[in-house]
């Protein structure tokens, strides 16, 4: 499938088909995806839990407002990221260069995010969302359905997935295969409204 058309195609499902295993091999396939959309200076803070216990499925669907997609998917995931990533052991992110060019960009980005609280966290939940259209457009690509939910109790969702104290929850991935076409397309607000040139 090409790229575009796995965009055009890709919806928010909203009902899948219940106990319906994905193959092992596509779950693998989808978790390389997942490693391989970008991070700011390759920190790969991103954390996917794989949500394959029913008993926690169906915690987790009383905190998401009883949402059908939690527990009927396939594969739920909690698309998490680790905040402080970004000064755990960094040279880890660039063990493939040179010592001096692995020096240069740790030094660079631990200047970038030290004591910036928030870009630390806008840096978490921007990954969180590029490695969710990654999952999202890769499934499409093998055939199955997605929903990118946020809505839930993210304080229950945490208790419930046992998030580190340095860690946020990005979104909830569902996965699987449709039982219900999903909602009719809301309609795009005009181009003009969205695509500016230079400035506001
Ligand atoms: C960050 C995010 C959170 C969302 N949360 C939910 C959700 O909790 N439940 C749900 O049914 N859909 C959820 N959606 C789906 C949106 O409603 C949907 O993307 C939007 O209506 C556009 O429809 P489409 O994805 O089918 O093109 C979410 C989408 C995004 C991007």
């Amino acid at each position: 499938m090409r790229t575009l058309e796995a965009i055009a195609q890709r919806r928010s499902i909203k009902h899948f088909q219940p106990n319906q295993a994905m193959p092992e091999q596509d779950v693998q396939q989808l978790l390389n995806a997942a490693q391989q959309a970008p991070t700011s200076f390759n920190i790969q803070h991103g954390r996917i839990i794989r949500v394959t216990d029913p008993a926690l499925r169906i915690k987790l669907q009383e905190a998401a407002w009883g949402q059908a997609q939690v527990t009927e998917a396939s594969e739920l995931w909690a698309l998490c990221a680790d905040v402080d990533a970004w000064k755990k052991a960094p040279q880890r992110y660039w063990q493939t260069v040179d010592a001096d060019k692995q020096q240069f960009i740790v030094n660079m980005l631990t200047d970038f995010y030290s004591g910036k609280e928030q870009l630390q966290r806008d840096e978490a939940i921007r990954s969180c969302g590029i490695i969710g259209q990654t999952v999202m457009l890769a499934a499409k690509d093998l055939g199955y359905d997605s929903c990118p939910m946020i809505g839930f109790d993210a304080d229950a969702v945490a208790d419930l997935i046992q998030l580190p104290e340095d860690h946020v929850v990005g979104m909830l991935i569902a996965i699987g295969t449709a039982s219900e076409s999903a909602w009719p397309r809301g309609g795009f607000i005009p181009q003009d409204e969205v695509v500016f040139e230079n400035t506001f």
